[in-house]
């Protein structure tokens, strides 16, 4: 079973579209899913058709509350979802003083793991706690890049954080890779790819960019994936594509 973490403290970028759409896809191609929604704002949540705001209990129960994570998995036709609401914004604070508190979504998520072949945890626009929790808990992280001004010093701040995690704390983590969003066919996204193909040649994979659609934001509208949404759109061929290469890279990394 392999854990992919989505991650990227710019906000905007394709966190939340990527979790469900990777997810939704590799649940597509036959593996047993389940997604983790580590935003307050419960994007993922919301993109899943479930309005956060209803929500009695989330992921927040099972990381400062300790109620165990079964509890908080709901079935969805095609993957299971831990979702998440405004009270995970306090846990930024609460688990702060908390004894190994980088790894207590990793302790958290022990006993369901067994379950499934991929969990992918979406994560907030901030390097935070919460981020370090995904990231702790991680195989591999997956860093989405809008195809627009490319920020290198922000990636770059990251990709530090990632490297001192690995040091210190996870020495496993990996980077699967970075995932170009948004693409238009505009001399201007070509630039922003061929700058990250550069960049990071050598050193990071550069996964052929997601175009950019407005199917996507309709998506989310209906709370659907692309792949249940527009099934035959160039994008749900796209998510696919990546799906597969995933599903590639946790085979080898096992
Ligand atoms: N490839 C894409 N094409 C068009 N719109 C997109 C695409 N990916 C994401 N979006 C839209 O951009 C906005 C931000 O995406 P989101 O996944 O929520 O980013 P993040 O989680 O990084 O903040 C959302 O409205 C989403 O629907
Ligand atoms: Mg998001």
């Amino acid at each position: 079973m392999t854990v992919i973490a989505i991650s990227n403290q710019k906000g905007g970028v394709g966190k939340t579209t990527t979790s469900l759409n990777l997810g939704r896809a590799l649940s597509y191609i036959g593996n047993r899913v389940l997604l983790i929604d580590l935003d307050f704002q419960g994007g993922l949540t919301l993109s899943c058709g479930i309005n956060p705001d209803s929500l009695e209990r989330t992921i927040y129960n099972a990381l400062v509350g300790n109620e165990p994570i079964e509890d908080l998995i709901h079935n969805l036709k095609h993957f299971d979802l831990i979702p998440a609401n405004i009270d995970l914004a306090g846990a930024e604070v609460e688990l702060l003083n908390e004894i190994g508190r980088e790894r207590i979504l990793d302790e958290t998520i022990k006993p369901i793991k067994d379950k499934y072949d991929f969990i992918i945890i979406d994560t907030p626009p901030n390097l935070g706690i919460l981020t370090v929790n995904a990231l702790c808990s991680a195989d591999g992280v997956i860093i989405p890049v809008e195809c627009k001004y490319l920020g290198l010093r922000g990636l770059s701040i990251l990709l530090k954080t990632i490297e001192k995690l690995r040091k210190r704390i996870k020495p496993s983590l990996q980077i699967v890779g970075i995932l170009p969003t948004m693409y238009e066919r505009t001399a201007h996204s070509n630039e922003v790819v061929g700058e990250l193909k550069e960049y990071f040649k050598g050193k990071i994979k550069i996964f052929n960019p997601v175009k950019k659609t407005v199917k996507f934001p309709e998506s989310v509208v209906v709370g659907k994936s692309i792949i249940d949404y527009a099934p035959t759109s160039d994008v749900a061929k796209e998510y696919l594509n990546i799906a597969k290469e995933v599903e590639q890279w946790a085979k080898s990394h096992q």
